[in-house]
Formats: structure tokens, C-alpha cells, sequence
């Protein structure tokens, strides 16, 4: 590689060629954020992924040692590392799929948006290279606060004229994977076989399952919705309590990343038929960006799809949740036009 060839394995640009002319089906595919608590586990598996050809691994710190290690794996994707902000152009030109997990994460205490002041500059930057250098990429946007991480995205891409809303994913999988997780669990049954529809947005009561339309259709008892609600809506503190000031949900975040990011890429690829909850710019509600399912496609989200019948207990959290949301979405989008 041009800019820093002791990145890369020995005979990594000789197979990055064989493969562009073989044909074979691969994506290029940046993480932003590479070396933190996500962005280390979050590479380990998009290098596993067999749709990803090259993995550009991208960090301000120790994004050389992350690429090292990764790059050992004897799996196809070829594995290029890229350390600092004069190597962000870099790392991003080419890609077809930019997965950001950059940005600092809660402490016991804090709500999401106390990460607003750090997180909302990071995005920024990051962003205005994704603009600059990949303008048609999807973007997989982790970085907390989400529900304003989106919009600052949004407003940077609209001010550099690339914006495309189907493009810009905020990533709430995580959301879905427990509510997945804590639902079976109540039911007993296998958590690959529950699938929750989770809408809104990804803080707090902004994230709002939708226990009434559960596949397989289920009941719940009063008390069942309560603490599954609670449960789901809380699932982030109950990691950062547990992980007591060293950080927030990780590992399972980076497997809702990649399963989320895989989704991308088998829509990019052409598969029908596939469905995922993303937090994206939406004329569903009277806000701007709402979660809901999408079907992700060749180029990106294609189908936003509505929200379904609600019961009373879910109509009252959709009033509270987009209450909260439209405080956050406002927050982000000012933080670029102010
Ligand atoms: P971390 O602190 O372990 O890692 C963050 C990484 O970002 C670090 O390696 C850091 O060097 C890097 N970074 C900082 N500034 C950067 C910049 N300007 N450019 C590129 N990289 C930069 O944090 P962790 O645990 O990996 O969390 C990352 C973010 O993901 C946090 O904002 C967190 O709140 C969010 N998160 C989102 C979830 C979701 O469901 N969407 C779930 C869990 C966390």
C-alpha cells in the first residue's frame, strides 16, 4: 500500500488484484474506530466474513498492532491498517461499506447523550472524509448518542451535496439482538428463533419494542411486557453497570455489527428479502429519522416499511419515545448549523 506498506501482509495487493479480476464477490469494507472495545472484536469478525475482500482497519491510536494480528487470520479479505487523521482519506477511498465505531463510551451514570460533546466532533470528521472520498459508501453509524449521530452525519453529507438518505444507517441491531435474547428467554425457547421488531431510536425509552407483533406470535402477561420493556430499554446500563467504569457493551455489539453489516452487504450483493431495524431518515413518523424495519438492497435502504398496529401500551411509549427523539435529532442537526 502507498502510504504505509509495513501495514500490510506480504502478498496482500497481489491477491487484492487476482480477486478484482477473478471477479470473485467481495466488498470493501472500512471500520473507523478499529482499535477500540468494538472496533478490535468488530474486525476479528468482518475478516471471518467471506462477502468482504479488503478490511481497512482505521484508528488514532494502535490501529498498526490491530492490523498485524487480524491480518494473520488465513481468510480471504486482505487487511490494511491506516493510523491517524493524515491516513483517514486513505483508509476510506474505495470502500463500499464504512462502519463507524469511534468515540467514547459510558461510564456508570451517564446517559448517552452526556457522550454528545466528545462523540458529535468525531462524527463530523469522520464523515466529512466518507463525503469527500467515498460519497456512495453505506454507512453503518455505531457511535453513540445515535439518535443524534445520525443527523450530524446527515447534515455534514447534505452540506457537502453527496446525501443519500437510503446510504445512512444508524446502527440500533443491538437493540433488537436483546430484546431477541430476553424474549426466548421468557418464552424458553432458542433466541434464533424470536425475532422482535424494536423501533424508535437507541436510547433509552426511545427504543421501543413492539412486543405485540413478536414472531412467533406471542402473549404476554401484563408484568412480562413491564420487565421485558424495562429489560430492553436498559440493556446498555446493564453492561456498563456490570463492566463498572471499564466501558460499555462491546462484544455483543460487535456481533449486532456484523450482523448488521453482513445484511448490507447481502443487499448490496443482490439477495431479496432482507429485513433489519435501522435508525434512518424517515417519513413514517413526523421526525426526520426513525427506526423501523428496512429492506436493505443494492443501494442501501430501499423499503422503509411502517410501523404496524400498536397496542395502547406500545402507543403510549411511541409518544414518549418521539418526545425524546425529537430533542436529540434537533441537538445534532444544530450542532451543524449553529
Ligand atoms: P472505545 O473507547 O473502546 O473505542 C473507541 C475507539 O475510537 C478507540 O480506539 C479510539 O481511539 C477511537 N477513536 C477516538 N476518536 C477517533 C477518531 N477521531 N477517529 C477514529 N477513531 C477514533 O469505545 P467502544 O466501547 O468501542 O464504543 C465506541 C462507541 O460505540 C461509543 O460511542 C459507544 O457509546 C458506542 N456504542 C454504540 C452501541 C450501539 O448500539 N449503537 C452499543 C455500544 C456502544
Amino acid at each position: 500500500h502507498p502510504s504505509n506498506p509495513q501495514m500490510e501482509g506480504n502478498s496482500g495487493l497481489r491477491r487484492a488484484n487476482c480477486r478484482a479480476k477473478g471477479g470473485a464477490p467481495g466488498f470493501k469494507v472500512a471500520i473507523l474506530g478499529a482499535a477500540g472495545g468494538i472496533g478490535q472484536p468488530l474486525a476479528l469478525l468482518m475478516k471471518m466474513n467471506p462477502l468482504v475482500s479488503v478490511l481497512h482497519l482505521y484508528d488514532v491510536v494502535n490501529a498498526p498492532g490491530v492490523t498485524a494480528d487480524v491480518s494473520h487470520m488465513d481468510t480471504g479479505a486482505v487487511v490494511r491498517g491506516f493510523l491517524g487523521q493524515p491516513q483517514l482519506e486513505n483508509a476510506l477511498t474505495g470502500m463500499d461499506l464504512v462502519i463507524i465505531p469511534a468515540g467514547v463510551p459510558r461510564k456508570p451514570g451517564m446517559t448517552r447523550d452526556d457522550l454528545f460533546k466528545i462523540n458529535a466532533g468525531i462524527v463530523r470528521t469522520l464523515c466529512e472524509g466518507i463525503a469527500k472520498c467515498c460519497p456512495n459508501a453505506i454507512v453503518n453509524l455505531i457511535s453513540n448518542p445515535v439518535n443524534s449521530t445520525v443527523p450530524i452525519a446527515a447534515e455534514v453529507f447534505k452540506n457537502a451535496g453527496t446525501f443519500d438518505p437510503k446510504k445512512l444507517l444508524g446502527v440500533t441491531t443491538l437493540d433488537v439482538v436483546r430484546a431477541n435474547t430476553f424474549v426466548a428467554e421468557v418464552l424458553g425457547v432458542d433466541p434464533r428463533e424470536v425475532s422482535v421488531p424494536v423501533i424508535g431510536g437507541h436510547a433509552g425509552v426511545t427504543i421501543l419494542p413492539l412486543l405485540s407483533q413478536v414472531n412467533p406470535p406471542s402473549s404476554f402477561t401484563p408484568d412480562e411486557v413491564k420487565y421485558l420493556t424495562d429489560r430492553i430499554q436498559n440493556g446498555g446500563t446493564e453492561v456498563v453497570e456490570a463492566k463498572a467504569g471499564a466501558g460499555s457493551a462491546t462484544l455483543s455489539m460487535a456481533y449486532a455489527a456484523v450482523k448488521f453489516a453482513d445484511a448490507c452487504l447481502r443487499g448490496l450483493k443482490g439477495d431479496a428479502g432482507i429485513i433489519e431495524c435501522s435508525f434512518v431518515t424517515s417519513a413514517v413518523t413526523e421526525l426526520p429519522f426513525f427506526a423501523t424495519k428496512v429492506r436493505l438492497g443494492r443501494t442501501g435502504a430501499e423499503e422503509i416499511f411502517p410501523l404496524g398496529p400498536l397496542n395502547e401500551f406500545e402507543r403510549i411509549g411511541l409518544e414518549k419515545a418521539k418526545k425524546e427523539l425529537a430533542e436529540s435529532i434537533q441537538k445534532g442537526i444544530n450542532f451543524i448549523r449553529k
